[in-house]
C-alpha cells in the first residue's frame, strides 16, 4: 500500500497519475480539504485507490490517515512524503508563525508520518520511505532560508534514519528535485513582511525584484518536469535497493558534484558573484564599509607576506655582518 502526501497539484499530482495506472499498486492519494473535491475528480476511486484528506501540518490529521490505512489495508508499506510549501522571503523578514508552518509542513508533519508508518513496516520487515527534497537541501539560496532549512532537516533526519532502518528492511530514499518547470512559483508564500517588502521598498527589495524574475526564469527553462520527477519516483518504488541520495535533475547533479568539487573558500563567493545584480542589493540601505573583493585581498596579503620574508633575510644578513 503507498501513501502519497500532497497529490492536487505538480510533483504529487504527476505521481497519483503513474500509479493508478499500474493494477497491481494500491493506493491511496491525499490532499488538504479545500482540495480534496479536485483530486477526487481527477483520481477516481476503486477498491485499490483511496482519495483521503489530509493536512501534514496538522497532527489529529496525520493520525487519523495513518489509522484509517491500518484498519482498511494493514498499514503503509510505502510512504511518499511529497507535500511542501515554500516562503519567499530573507531571514530577517520571516515571523515565527510563518517559520512554524514552513517547518510543520516541510519537516515535522514528513517525520511524525514517518513515525507513525514505521513500527508496521518494521513487523513486516519490509517498507520503503521516500522523502521529496530538493537542491536546496544541499545549497542555500537568499530569499529562501527558512525553505532550505526544512529541506536540510529533512535530509538529516533521513541520513540517520537510513542506518537504523536498514536493519529492519526499511529503505529510506531522497529525491533532489532541482529546478523544475511548474507553475509551483506561483504558489510560493510570504511572510506579512516579504509581502509588504517584494512590492515596494526597504533594505531587501533589491534582493526580492532580482531574485523573483531570475528563479522564475531558471524554472521556465528547467528541463525536470513534474512527470520526470514522478517517473523517478516510480523506480524507486520498484527498485529493490535505491539509493539514499538520489539527484532528480540535470541541475541537481551540478550543484552536488559544484559542493564536493569546489573548494569551500571559493564557493559562496562564486555563487554571488553567479546571482542577478547582486552590486545593488541593498542600495541606500546599506551602510558596510568599502570591501576589496577578495582575489585582490588574496594577492595583497601573498605581497604582504613576501616582502615580509625578504625583509627578515635583510635582517639576517645585517646581524650576520655586524657579528663578523
Ligand atoms: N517545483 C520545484 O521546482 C521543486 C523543486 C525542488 C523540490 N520541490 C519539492 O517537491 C514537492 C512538491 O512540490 P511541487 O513542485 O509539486 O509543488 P506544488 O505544485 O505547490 O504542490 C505542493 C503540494 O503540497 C500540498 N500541500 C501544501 N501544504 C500542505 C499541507 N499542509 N498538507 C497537505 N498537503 C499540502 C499542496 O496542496 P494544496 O493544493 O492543498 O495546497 C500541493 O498538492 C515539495 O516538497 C517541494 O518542496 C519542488
Amino acid at each position: 500500500m503507498i501513501l502519497v502526501t500532497g497529490c492536487s497539484s505538480g510533483i504529487g499530482e504527476a505521481i497519483g497519475d503513474l500509479l493508478i495506472k499500474r493494477k497491481s499498486y494500491r493506493v491511496v492519494l491525499t490532499a488538504r480539504e479545500q482540495s480534496l473535491a479536485k483530486v477526487k475528480a481527477r483520481f477516481p476511486e476503486s477498491d485499490r485507490v483511496r482519495v483521503m484528506a489530509l493536512d501534514v501540518a496538522k497532527s489529529d490529521s496525520r493520525k487519523a490517515v495513518i489509522d484509517e490505512i491500518q484498519k482498511s489495508w494493514g498499514g503503509v508499506d510505502i510512504l511518499v512524503n511529497n507535500a511542501g510549501i515554500s516562503y519567499r522571503s530573507t531571514l530577517e523578514e520571516m515571523s515565527d508563525e510563518d517559520e512554524h508552518l514552513q517547518m510543520e509542513t516541510n519537516y515535522h508533519g514528513p517525520i511524525d508520518l514517518i513515525r507513525l508508518s514505521l513500527p508496521g513496516m518494521r513487523r513486516k520487515g519490509r517498507g520503503k520511505i521516500i522523502n521529496v527534497s530538493s537542491v536546496s537541501g544541499m545549497l542555500a539560496m537568499p530569499t529562501m532560508a527558512s525553505y532550505s532549512a526544512s529541506k536540510y532537516a529533512l535530509e538529516g533526519a533521513s541520513e540517520a534514519l537510513w542506518y537504523e532502518a536498514r536493519p529492519f528492511g526499511v529503505n529510506v530514499s531522497l529525491i533532489q528535485p532541482g529546478f523544475v518547470k511548474s507553475h509551483s512559483f506561483e504558489r510560493v508564500r510570504f511572510s506579512t513582511q516579504s509581502q509588504k517588502t517584494h512590492l515596494g521598498v526597504g533594505p531587501y527589495a533589491g534582493v526580492y525584484q532580482t531574485m523573483e524574475p531570475f528563479v522564475a526564469n531558471l524554472m521556465n527553462h528547467a528541463w525536470a518536469t513534474p512527470q520526470s520527477i514522478a517517473r523517478l519516483v516510480q523506480d524507486v518504488i520498484r527498485t529493490q535497493n535505491p539509493p539514499l541520495w538520489i539527484p532528480a535533475s540535470f541541475d541537481a547533479e551540478f550543484f552536488y558534484y559544484l559542493r564536493r568539487i569546489f573548494p569551500r573558500r571559493l564557493l559562496q563567493p562564486f555563487l554571488y558573484f553567479c546571482l542577478p545584480k547582486t552590486a545593488a542589493w541593498g542600495g541606500k540601505y546599506s551602510h558596510r564599509r568599502a570591501q576589496m573583493i577578495w582575489p585582490f585581498r588574496v594577492i595583497r596579503s601573498w605581497f604582504q607576506k613576501r616582502s615580509d620574508a625578504i625583509q627578515d633575510q635583510c635582517d639576517e644578513i645585517e646581524n650576520q655582518q655586524d657579528k663578523s
